[in-house]
C-alpha cells in the first residue's frame, strides 16, 4: 500500500512544541509509560501523522461505529473524530485507569470504556453494538504473548466482521526481532487482507501500519 487516500501535508508531530494541549499529553504518556512500562509499550504517543494513517479506515459518510483500542491519552482519537460524520459513534477501550480519567477530561465527545481489549466483544454487547466499521488499534503488541494476541485478534474479528476494516501499528526497528515478524504470520493468518502502509518516518520512533479486512473465521454477523 502506498499512502494513498492518505493527507500529504506536513506537520509537527514529533518536535519541540509549545503547544499547551500536545506539552499536556506528551506529559501524561511519559508518566504512566514509567509507571507501568509492561502496559504502555512506547514513551510518546503517536504522531498525527501516523494517528491519520491508522484513521484512514474510518468511513466518511453514514453512522459508522469506530472503536479505538488502547487510546492512551487519544493522540490517534483526535485523526478519527476529524474523519467521523456527524451520526457516527466512538468508542475507546482503554485499561489504565488514569488514562481513561484523562480522556474524560479533555476528550467529551468520546465513548470512553474502561476495560480489557481481550473482552471486547462483551464491552460491545453491554453497549448495545452489534457491528463495527472499523477497529483503530494502539495496544502494544510486543509486550503481549501469542495467546493475549491471539484472542484479542479473535475479538477483534468477530466485531469488524467481513465488512469492516482494522488497522494497528508497529516500530520499524521491531521488525529485526522474530516476535515481530512472527506477529506479522499471525495477521496472515487471521485476516484474508493485511496491507502495510509506506513507512511514517515523522514518528518516535518511526512506524507503519497494518490495514486488515475479512478475517477468516467469520465475524459478528457471520
Ligand atoms: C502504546 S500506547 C498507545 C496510545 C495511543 N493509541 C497512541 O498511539 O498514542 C498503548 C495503550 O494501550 C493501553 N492498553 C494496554 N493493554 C490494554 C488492553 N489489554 N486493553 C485496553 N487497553 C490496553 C495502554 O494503557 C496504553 O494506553
Amino acid at each position: 500500500m502506498t499512502n494513498a487516500g492518505i493527507p500529504l501535508s506536513d506537520d509537527k508531530g514529533i518536535g519541540v512544541t509549545s503547544d499547551p494541549e500536545v506539552r499536556s499529553a506528551r506529559k501524561a504518556f511519559l508518566a504512566a509509560a514509567l509507571r507501568r512500562p509492561a502496559t504502555m509499550g512506547a514513551v510518546a504517543p503517536s504522531s498525527p501523522r501516523l494517528a491519520r494513517v491508522l484513521a484512514s479506515v474510518v468511513p466518511r459518510d453514514g453512522e459508522p461505529v469506530v472503536v479505538e483500542l488502547g487510546p492512551g491519552t487519544g493522540a490517534v482519537s483526535v485523526a478519527v473524530e476529524e474523519r467521523l460524520p456527524a451520526g457516527g459513534r466512538h468508542l475507546a477501550v482503554e485499561l489504565d485507569a488514569t488514562m481513561v480519567a484523562y480522556l474524560e477530561h479533555t476528550r467529551p465527545a468520546l465513548e470512553v470504556v474502561h476495560g480489557d481489549a481481550r473482552d471486547l466483544g462483551k464491552l460491545l454487547a453491554d453497549r448495545g453494538v452489534d457491528h463495527v466499521d472499523a477497529i483503530i488499534c494502539g495496544l502494544p503488541w510486543a509486550l503481549f504473548d501469542e495467546a493475549t494476541q491471539t484472542a484479542v485478534l479473535g475479538e477483534v474479528s468477530r466485531a469488524i466482521g467481513t465488512t469492516g476494516a482494522f488497522t494497528t501499528f508497529a516500530y520499524l526497528h521491531g521488525m529485526t526481532l522474530g516476535a515481530a515478524r512472527r506477529f506479522r504470520r499471525t495477521l496472515r493468518s487471521t485476516f484474508d487482507e493485511v496491507l502495510v502502509s509506506a513507512t511514517v518516518w515523522r514518528n518516535l520512533p518511526p512506524a507503519f501500519v497494518y490495514v486488515c479486512r475479512r478475517p477468516l473465521g467469520g465475524g459478528m454477523e457471520a
